[in-house]
């Protein structure tokens, strides 16, 4: 098959390196990838809203199947764009996908299905946020509903804040329509993690948790970032807590997605957080999450290719699992750990265009992920916020994580910047 995945970051090089490894991929394609991404996949430079050109790079390279990494094009409706020209590609429909890119639409679904999050309430202008109920309890969790790439969600810790953020959303208008209605959540305090689903609507194949790392500085410091690091399985979803999402969260939502006609394929992201031992949501992605994928895609062993293809079609994932019920789908007893490496300055104001040096020396263990990396010359440069992503694999945890700092001790770049405690609830446990 000729594959062609979508995207330029540390999750798409990992989908790339990953679905390479399938005896069916014969030929990889990626737009517009990356400097690492290249050396797996033949890149090209198309604008990735426009899907008219990317159905005719699908037609002009014989493309069998298409994988979009992030959740704009899948909120655009890249999927129901394909199909209805007959091309085939992984993930949700732009209805579907609503359970992202409408986090109002998401809340109430919660709601309806008695799945398990924050109390709530949704508003569609500064009037009606500024009087609720829930501003008198803080902190308050303020949410952007649509897409904000990242950016949208505003913990306030106190009435001045709060009505500052709401006056943000609804006058300035500071994320645009994507702040035009507002969730306000009660805040739960505990600890987060993310659980990654793929489905064909009806049976689905967890992957291993994992946990990301939020917050640019070392113990959870400093302002929010995409994400600074991640490892998996991470011990808090154990087999009880994993038991308690399938049934609590993911079995009801895609029962009910099926319900409303708008079943979910593809991969469900699900944002997790644990208080007092019992699973709650944050949030539902439509789509795999970074930097998470970089640790949990060197922990499948089964074959990426087939398996997107078996959500493909209702009763997919069934025959898959049929077929491989005497081979575990992923490496037991081993661990990831992705550390990330950041601009300097990330995720403010930042420099592009410095040298990275290390890259190319041999690393047991380890695979290096490029996010915002660029070739120039012979030389491969900086040319993002978030770098790297140093993955580390071993059979044990500690050993994952040596073998990813490891790595990072050889590896250089004006600037670099990287958290060194990656992995530190795990370790306390
Ligand atoms: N109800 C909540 N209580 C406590 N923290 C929250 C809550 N909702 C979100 N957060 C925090 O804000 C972060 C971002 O929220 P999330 O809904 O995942 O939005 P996004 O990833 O789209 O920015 C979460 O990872 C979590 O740390
Ligand atoms: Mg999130």
């Amino acid at each position: 098959m000729n594959l062609l995945v979508i995207g330029s970051g540390g999750r798409e090089h990992a989908l790339c390196w990953k679905l390479k490894q399938s005896n069916l991929c014969e030929k990889l394609y990626c737009i517009p990838g990356n400097a690492g991404i290249s050396a797996e996949a033949e890149c090209f430079n198309i604008n990735i809203s426009d899907f008219r050109a990317l159905i005719d790079f699908t037609e002009a390279k014989s493309i069998d199947l298409t994988v979009a990494g992030p959740e704009t094009p899948l909120a655009d409706g890249i999927v129901d764009y394909f199909q209805l020209r007959g091309k085939k590609i992984f993930g949700p429909s732009e209805a579907a996908a609503r359970i992202e890119s409408d986090k109002a639409f998401a809340k109430q679904l919660m709601l309806d299905t008695d799945i398990p999050s924050a109390g709530f309430e949704i508003h569609e202008c500064y009037e009606s946020a500024g009087a609720s109920p829930l501003l008198h309890k803080f902190p308050v969790v303020i949410k952007a509903s649509g897409l904000a790439a990242g950016k949208g969600v505003i913990i306030a810790k106190n009435r001045i804040e709060a009505e500052e953020t709401i006056s943000d959303m609804f006058i300035a208008k500071k994320f645009g329509s994507a702040g035009s209605k507002v969730v306000i959540e009660e805040f739960l305090r505990g600890e987060e993690f993310s659980l990654f689903a793929l489905t064909d609507g009806t049976d689905y194949i967890l992957f291993p948790p994992s946990q990301d790392h939020k917050r640019l500085g070392d113990k959870d410091t400093g302002p929010n970032t995409g994400g600074m690091g991640a490892y998996a399985p991470a011990p808090i979803a154990d087999s009880v807590m994993l038991k308690k999402c399938e049934d609590r969260i993911i079995k009801p939502l895609l029962v009910e997605m099926k319900k409303r006609d708008t079943p979910y394929q593809g991969l469900l992201y699900c944002g997790l957080i644990e208080v007092k031992g019992e699973p709650y949501v944050l949030e539902f992605n439509c789509r795999f999450g970074d930097p998470e994928t970089q640790c949990v895609l060197p922990l499948v062993k089964a074959d990426l290719v087939r398996m997107f293809l078996s959500s493909l079609e209702e009763g997919g994932i069934k025959r898959f699992l049929n077929e491989h019920l005497q081979e575990s789908l992923f490496y037991d007893g081993k661990y990831a750990v992705c550390v990330v490496a950041a601009s300097g300055g990330y995720p403010e104001k930042y420099e592009k265009g410095f040298s990275i040096t290390g890259l190319d020396r041999e690393y047991t263990d380890t695979v290096i992920f490029h996010a915002g990396t660029a070739c120039k010359g012979v030389n491969i440069v900086t040319a993002g916020g978030r770098v790297l992503g140093v993955t580390g694999i071993g059979d044990s945890f500690i050993k994952a994580l040596d073998n990813a700092y490891h790595a990072l001790s050889q590896i250089e770049f004006e600037g670099i910047y990287y958290r060194n405690d990656i992995g530190w609830r795990a370790l306390r446990r």
